[in-house]
């Protein structure tokens, strides 16, 4: 006989300025389409925990009080929480974990700390200063306000304190010099309306590093992003193009690899100081830590994403899969531990 099948939410956010008046459902998933496409991680995930005998069901948060209401009478065993944003605001994730603490039902991945902490950069990177990690030197402003400045030297990036995914870096966010930093806070609060984090650019390799479970933490296999090809006289960075744009040079001349050649004492110092970014900040279950690696072989921490996109082409995978684990036994593994959590009555992942 197997293990008794559990009830579990695959929940996600979705958010459309006209589905605001939109039909009646609330926990319905939209467009869901047919024909063949490539699937969304919530769908992959979905069929991952049918194929082992669980019970799941999409459940969507869609901006409305109405998705809130409804979720707090759904009855399942735990939450595959895939939210990353509620009603187009990046920053409510954090709100939604403490909803389902509130509702007191298991959940996948990150406590709303955990969320926070790894949310705001500049109070992740003094957390990291005070522990000993790794992280570049900076400068935090908002609208001409200096909130915090180390001396620092340029080449500096100029990014949103707040944004992921790139938003906000393009390749003009490298500066080097006074006039073009000055062009690029202004932009930055032009655009995004957002507190400015000034860092000093560290060139070198485009690291990240997949860190998996609690008790302890594992790091798993160190993916690279190579950016050697990128086309020449603009900074080698992960910025919008690499991550987003398919048609430009920038998003085609960049590749994934597990990176092999680092040398066992170096790998190791890596993946230690990315475990102790995630404890530091209080994250649970499964993280992907964003570093750069200097030729001189030290390794600085840029920002730790609690719950990063899980799908089968995604960091997370490419490393789970280099450790042994195919992408159901991955996605098997964080349902585990959230039940585990759920067992012990625990909300914190032990120090
Ligand atoms: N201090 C830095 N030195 C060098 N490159 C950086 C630095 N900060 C950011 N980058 C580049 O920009 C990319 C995105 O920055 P990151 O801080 O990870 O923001 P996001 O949350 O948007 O992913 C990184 O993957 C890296 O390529
Ligand atoms: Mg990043």
């Amino acid at each position: 006989m197997g293990p008794t099948p559990l009830e579990i939410g695959v929940l996600y956010d979705a958010w459309h300025e006209e589905q605001a008046q939109g039909p009646d459902h609330p926990l319905e998933p939209v467009g869901s389409g047919g024909g063949r496409r490539i699937l969304a991680d919530r769908e992959e995930i979905h069929a991952a925990l049918e194929k082992r005998g669980h019970k799941p069901r999409y459940l969507c948060l869609d901006g409305r009080a109405k998705s809130l209401k409804a979720l707090a009478s759904e009855r399942v065993d735990v939450m595959f929480n895939l939210t990353e944003s509620y009603a187009g605001d990046d920053t409510k994730d954090v709100n939604i974990a403490a909803y389902l603490d509130l509702l007191d039902i298991p959940y996948t991945g990150s406590g709303p700390s955990g969320l926070y902490l790894a949310q705001d950069k500049a109070v992740a990177k003094r957390l990291f200063a005070f522990h000993g990690v790794r992280t570049p030197r900076f400068a935090a402003v908002y609208q001409g306000r200096l909130q915090w400045a180390h001396d620092i030297q340029f080449p500096v990036i100029v990014k949103p304190k707040r944004e992921d995914g790139s938003i906000g870096i393009e390749f003009n966010a490298v500066v080097g010099s006074i006039k073009e930093l000055m062009e690029r806070i202004d932009a930055l609060h032009a655009d995004l309306d957002s507190p400015v984090l000034i860092e000093e650019y560290i060139e070198g390799r485009e690291l990240y590093v997949s860190v998996l479970g609690n008790d302890p933490p594992e790091a798993l296999p160190i993916v690279e992003l190579d950016l050697s090809l990128l086309p020449a006289g603009i900074p080698r960075i992960a910025g919008t193009e690499v991550k987003w744009e398919r048609g430009t040079a920038a998003y085609r001349e960049t590749r994934l690899s597990i990176a092999r050649d680092l040398g066992g004492g170096l790998e190791a110092e890596i993946r230690e100081a990315a475990v102790k970014a995630c404890r530091v900040l209080e994250i649970r279950d499964y993280a992907r830590v964003d570093m750069r690696l200097t030729p001189k072989g030290e390794c600085y921490i840029l920002e730790v994403n609690p719950n990063p996109w899980l799908h089968s082409s995604a960091e997370f995978a490419m490393a789970a899969t280099a450790s042994g684990r195919d992408h159901g036994d991955l996605i098997m593994e964080i349902v585990d531990l959230a039940m585990a959590r759920s067992r012990a009555g625990r909300a914190w992942a032990p120090a």
